[in-house]
């Protein structure tokens, strides 16, 4: 378990990964920019974006005028569902680079299993990472199903697989699945888009704690092993978020947020992909 914001995961392919980091979906460019140097300066080091989101430069622009060196910064990408096929994954990857202004990416992820596209993609992915320009490749929104099918030709394993995982969506056959192939999980909408804040239980635990419900659900996520990306464009919010680290929920309260689970998505099935 991380005990600090710059705490790192050591993935399956030996590279460390901050435990804990900042989202910019739906971020302008305007917000992106300013919410990722915000968290750079508060001691973020690990920034999640995707083609999609349309926020590329804004991150790298971020990262360029934070003056903290490249190295120590960890970017996360994805291939968008339109852009997945051997050649078009590697134009897509050659385009977020330049959008980044990076020389290589920490992390690229195919961003959702499209169906008789995937594997393709994933190709493209491991040459990507045997050229070294990607330190790590993963995947996303992928069920148990999809892994265990691109696992059969894989010659590189996923590091992660990032899905949407929050107290109303535990994801328990995915976590196993991929604690048993030692894949790490990491959790988008960790706050459910904000959605979970009035939750009995996690307003009591705030209260217990001196804390907000965001904090009680980012903490969960810590002790549950499960890397976080919550993603505010606030100031205020993204230091309410990272500050976590100076209490700890009991095994008893761990499962009673468990128990909060109704397989309730904010975003689209996998399974419809
Ligand atoms: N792989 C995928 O398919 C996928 C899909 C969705 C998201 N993601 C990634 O996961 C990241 C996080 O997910 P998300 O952005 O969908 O949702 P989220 O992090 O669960 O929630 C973000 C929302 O909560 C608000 N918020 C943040 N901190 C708060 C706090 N302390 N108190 C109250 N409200 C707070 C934010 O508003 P303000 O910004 O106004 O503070 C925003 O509206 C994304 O940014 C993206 O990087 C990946």
């Amino acid at each position: 378990m991380i005990t600090n914001l710059q705490d790192t995961v050591t993935l399956n392919n030996g590279v460390k990964m901050p435990g804990f980091g900042l989202g910019v979906y739906k971020a302008s460019m305007e917000e992106t920019v300013h919410s990722v140097k915000t968290a750079l300066q508060h001691g973020y080091r690990h920034i999640d974006t995707a083609s999609y989101y349309q926020n590329e430069e804004g991150v790298g622009k971020a990262i360029k005028e934070s003056g903290i060196p490249r190295e120590e910064i960890f970017v996360t990408s994805k291939v968008w569902n339109e852009q997945q096929g051997y050649e078009n994954t590697l134009k897509a990857f050659d385009e977020s680079l330049q959008k980044l202004d990076l020389d290589y990416l920490d992390l690229y992820l195919v961003h959702w299993p499209v169906s008789g596209k995937y594997k393709d993609t994933w190709r493209a992915l491991e040459k990507l990472y045997t050229d070294g320009k990607v330190r790590a490749i993963g995947v996303s929104n992928f069920q148990a199903y999809h892994l265990e099918d691109l696992l059969k030709d894989a010659k590189v394993k996923p590091v992660i697989n990032q899905v949407e995982y929050h107290p109303h969506l535990t994801q328990l056959e995915v976590k196993e699945f991929c604690e048993k192939e030692d894949i790490q999980l990491e959790a988008w909408s960790p706050l459910k888009k904000g959605r979970l804040l009035d939750v009995p239980l996690l307003v009591q635990l705030a209260e217990k704690y001196g804390k907000t419900p965001a904090q009680i659900i980012l903490r969960w996520d810590v002790q549950n092993n499960v890397i976080t990306i919550p993603k505010s464009v606030k100031e205020e919010r993204i230091v309410e978020n990272a500050d976590i680290f100076d209490f700890a929920l009991t095994d008893e309260e761990m499962q009673q947020i468990n128990d909060l689970n109704m397989d309730d998505r904010s975003g689209p099935n996998p399974d419809d992909f």
